[in-house]
């Protein structure tokens, strides 16, 4: 008789990546940490793999006075500490698509100078003006750029040109409910909805991404991902670094600011929302949108049994000793900044009634890892004699987000012998071995 194997597509067809469009990208504030750090080496990563269009180009836009020849400079220094000793040889093609605009953004002259450099770019790399605006910025300048982007740049442009200009906006997206508004606000009058990209890009990582593949092209889990079968959900992001270099901005978010309201409750939508019409951009958020306003409203007055907060003191990691939060440079020591939250949250709908969640996060933990443990019921009776309840711990799933990728389960399986005694195995799955 012949074994039964799962049926798989060759690799090379389901995953052939398609090369983006000519496109041109203009990035504010491309001396920030965030453009050098993250972006521009990504971009070169894609750009080497072919990705991105042969007629591309990224205009940086900055108060810094900088000519195109200082900004590619910087650009390779950026590269080269991201991807190692890469060759002159290698990052030329790429290099030579970047240039550089200075000025001040609450002076529309910057403005009249960018558009006259796009049109130029556009022409010179032949991108049928078709351009990404890039907010790289400190979130107080995304109104000022958006209002003076409306009358200064693509709005004059109509018809399905409109279609080609795309704003992409990093979070945060405003500091409450109000600020959001206002800036959506702001931004609607020069953008429509299917132009915005508000993005938090801790969402794109493929394990987070994963969770949609896992619980939606797999039959096995979906009936048991539910309230009957499911304990309880621990989603955890430590880091185990401080607050670095970024006091000045953290000191004015913390921790739910800065991780809580945007990663964690991102994670917590994709793995409690319905299934989507469609893997499409708009049926996910509404099941995402859902999924949050069917979260239990924390009560001020009970708030102490829901949620802590805490920040980090002096101690020691890896051997080495550490400032506490408060002896940090730059950070306000009269501010309670929290740099630690843990928070038990219920979902009050038909599938989550009644299983906690447990999101927590914080800086100066032991160590870095971010996952999310699904924790099943337990079986509700021994029947061996010599393994009680005791020795049979529920089943975990767990997703692992980062820095190991991958997914395990833990299961009782009998160990070898006369007697019938039981272990806890783990099956796991490796990111890494696999791909
Ligand atoms: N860094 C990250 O890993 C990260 C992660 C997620 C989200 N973000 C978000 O991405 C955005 C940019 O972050 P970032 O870390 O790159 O910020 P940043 O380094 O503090 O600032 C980016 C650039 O904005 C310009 N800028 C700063 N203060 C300004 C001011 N008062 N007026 C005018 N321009 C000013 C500076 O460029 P010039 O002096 O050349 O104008 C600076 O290089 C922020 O909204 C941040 O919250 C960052």
């Amino acid at each position: 008789m012949q074994k039964i194997r799962p049926t798989v597509i060759p690799e090379e067809i389901i995953c052939a990546e398609i090369p983006a469009p000519p496109n041109g990208m203009i990035v504010f504030g491309a001396s920030g940490d965030l453009a050098r750090r993250k972006l521009i080496p990504s971009l070169f990563r894609i750009f080497e793999r072919g990705l991105l269009s042969e007629s591309f180009y990224l205009l940086g836009c900055g108060r810094k006075k900088l000519s195109d020849k200082d900004f590619r400079q910087s650009a390779i220094q950026a590269i080269r500490e991201k991807s190692g000793d890469t060759g002159a040889k290698e990052l030329e093609p790429f290099i030579n698509r970047l240039y550089y605009a200075s000025g001040d953004y609450n002076d529309p002259s910057f403005y009249e100078h960018i558009d006259s450099r796009v049109a130029e770019l556009d022409q010179k790399h032949e991108t049928q003006n078709r351009y990404v605006f890039y907010l790289a910025v400190p979130p107080f300048l995304y109104g000022t750029i958006v209002e003076q982007l409306g009358p200064h740049l693509h709005c004059r442009r109509r018809g399905d040109l409109r279609q080609r200009v795309r704003l992409i906006v990093e979070k945060p997206f405003g500091r409450d409910l109000q600020s959001a508004v206002e800036l959506n606000t702001k931004i609607q009058k020069c953008f429509d909805e299917s132009q915005i990209y508000r993005i938090d890009h801790y969402l794109g990582k493929e394990t987070v991404q994963n969770i949609l593949m896992f619980r939606f092209a797999n039959a096995i889990f979906e009936p048991v991902w539910n309230r009957n079968f499911i304990d309880h959900i621990q989603i955890t992001i430590a880091e185990s670094i401080g607050v670095e270099h970024r006091a000045g901005y953290y000191d004015k978010a913390g921790a739910l600011r800065d991780m809580f309201q945007n990663h964690m409750l991102g994670m917590l939508s994709l793995v409690a929302m319905e299934p989507p019409v469609s893997f499409e951009a708009d049926s996910i958020r509404d099941e995402k949108v859902k999924l949050l306003r069917s979260i239990r409203t924390f009560d001020p007055d009970s708030l102490s049994s829901f949620m802590v907060r805490g920040q980090y003191g002096p101690g020691t990691v890896n051997g080495e000793q550490v400032a506490g939060y408060r002896q940090e440079e730059g950070v306000d020591a009269e501010l309670r900044t929290e740099t630690f939250v843990a928070a038990k949250v219920f979902v009050d709908n038909w599938r989550w009634k009644g299983v906690p969640f447990y999101l927590r996060t914080g800086k100066r933990l032991a160590c870095k890892d971010t996952e999310i443990a699904i924790t099943f019921k337990q079986v509700p009776h021994s029947m061996f004699v010599s393994a009680g309840l005791a020795e049979m711990p529920a089943n975990v799933l767990v997703l692992q987000i980062q820095p190991e990728e991958g997914i395990s389960l833990s299961f009782q399986a009998k160990r070898p012998g006369s007697k019938v005694c039981m272990s806890t195995l783990r099956m796991d799955f490796s990111y890494r071995e696999v791909f």
